[in-house]
């Protein structure tokens, strides 16, 4: 395939940035996203040029490093994918093709395609954990029944990789989704709910002062996440900080 992308070149957080052209030929079917680019950044180095930097790791969707706005769509056009797992099959011979980051005030640029998304790691030390006692006496966790539901459903909000394609599609740039998962694989458990109030409020909390925005249910973010998070566990979250307000 023979393809033209515009890509954000940005050379640091304060440069203003604009969108560069950059033709690309021979770009086969089965190529990943990821490996399209690796191409072109050869080209470029070659060329003499300074390559486009992206984040990337594991580039097999368990990370969440990858993080590209692709033709208006956070992790491009696929349903279920990061970036990483994205094959150039999705695209036509002849295409033109918009790479940008993702964008959001809490998600400042660093430098191209690559945003710090710290402001996620600030929320999950602010309480998405659990204390263990691991002084010899801790109780075996499968010596703790719980029903498949609660477990299956725990399961299904920790398998958020913490991407920030939610926040990147949001119109209000909410990382409600986020934090909601993050809320929700505790809250069904006996492990988390010792620390249950804490933790909503302080992740809450530092979720607005991080300067996202506030959710208003249009799902976007249930669309565009690769992992399929529910909204439901924006419901959950928001009922588990009405509880905990009202304990405080
Ligand atoms: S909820 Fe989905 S889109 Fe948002 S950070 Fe987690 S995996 Fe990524
Ligand atoms: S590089 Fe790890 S999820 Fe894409």
């Amino acid at each position: 395939m023979n393809l033209t992308l515009k890509i954000w070149r940005q050379k640091n957080a304060n440069d203003k940035g604009k969108m560069v052209d950059y033709p690309i030929s021979d770009v086969s079917p089965d190529m990943s996203f990821l490996e399209m680019l690796d191409v072109l950044n050869e080209s470029l180095v070659e060329k003499g040029e300074e390559p486009v930097a992206f984040d990337h790791d594991c580039r097999e969707g368990i990370c969440g490093m990858c993080s590209l706005y692709i033709n208006g769509e956070a992790h491009g056009p696929d349903r279920g994918v990061t970036t990483c797992q994205l094959h150039m099959r999705m695209f036509n011979d002849g295409d033109t093709i918009y790479i940008e980051p993702f964008r959001a005030k809490a998600f400042p640029v660093i430098k191209d395609l690559i945003v710090d998304r710290g402001a996620f790691d600030r929320i999950q030390h602010a309480g998405g954990f659990i204390s263990v006692n691991t002084s010899g006496n801790t109780i075996d966790a499968n010596a703790i029944p719980i029903n498949k539901e609660d477990a299956d459903t725990a399961f299904e909000a920790a398998t958020c990789i913490g991407c920030g394609a939610c926040v990147a599609t949001c119109k209000n740039s909410s990382a409600m989704l986020f934090v909601g998962a993050k809320v929700s694989q505790f809250a069904l458990l006996p492990q988390g709910k010792v620390e249950a109030t804490d933790r909503v409020l302080n992740m809450v909390k530092q979720m607005d002062e991080e300067g996202f925005g506030n959710c208003t249910n249009t799902g976007a973010c249930e669309v565009e996440c690769p992992k399929g998070i529910s909204l439901e566990h924006i419901a959950r979250m928001n009922r588990e900080y009405l509880t905990a307000s009202l304990k405080g």
